[in-house]
């Protein structure tokens, strides 16, 4: 089955997907709030989430993301977590960065794994071919480096009007990033490619 449709696209126009704010939050009943979060979790052990998965509790259109606290929230809504720091240069435009990676959903449950599809995946940096959220969060990683990206919907794949409301889910991603590489433009004849090394 390829899954690789929710984190690789193409950006087909210039819609920005900015998404107006999750509803009011009103306030709500804490113990309500614990029964909700323990409830997610057992959700997630059922799913066989990994350790410290950030946990999302929803009430109508708001939804809370609760985390341990070593991870980092962004002011672009981006929230992550650095398993292991690598060593060397962050990617650049241009580059290629070649990646393992496994996508869960809110529930814990594994949606996608370069790891058992046998191979990494291979994209070049500044192309708009990631999901803008995974671009983003790759962006300042080194490579041999593993984090845990918490992509929110307004930085996640666009989604069409009709589903709006119920599409709009954060995707959790578990990354390595293996290598970084320099591409050149190379043309023999009439034939053009990009070859990256
Ligand atoms: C996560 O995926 C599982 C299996 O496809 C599905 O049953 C579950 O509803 C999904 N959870 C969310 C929050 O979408």
């Amino acid at each position: 089955m390829k899954r690789r449709s929710l984190l690789f696209f193409l950006i087909t126009s210039d819609i920005s997907p900015a998404f107006p704010a999750f509803g009011k939050t009103k306030s709500k009943n804490p113990y309500d709030e614990r029964r909700l979060l323990e409830q997610n979790k057992r959700i997630q052990r059922e799913n066989n989430a990994p350790e410290e998965f950030p946990s999302f509790i929803r009430e109508g259109f708001t939804v809370k993301v609760v985390t341990p606290d070593n991870y980092e929230k962004r002011d672009s809504g981006l929230i992550l977590r650095d398993f292991y720091v690598g060593e060397g240069d962050f990617p650049k435009d241009g580059q290629q960065v070649t990646f393992h990676y496994i996508g869960y959903n809110e529930s814990g449950r594994r949606i996608d794994s370069t790891y058992i599809q046998g191979s990494p995946a291979k994209i070049r940096m500044g192309t708009k071919a990631l999901v803008p959220g995974f671009e983003e969060g790759i962006r300042d990683m080194r490579p041999g480096g593993k984090r845990r990206i918490i992509i929110p919907p307004e930085l996640g794949p666009p989604v069409g009007p009709s589903t709006f409301f119920s599409s709009k889910q954060f995707e959790v991603f578990d990354v390595e990033l293996l290598d970084v590489q320099d591409c050149k433009r190379r043309t023999i004849g009439f034939y053009s490619d990009v070859v990256c090394n």
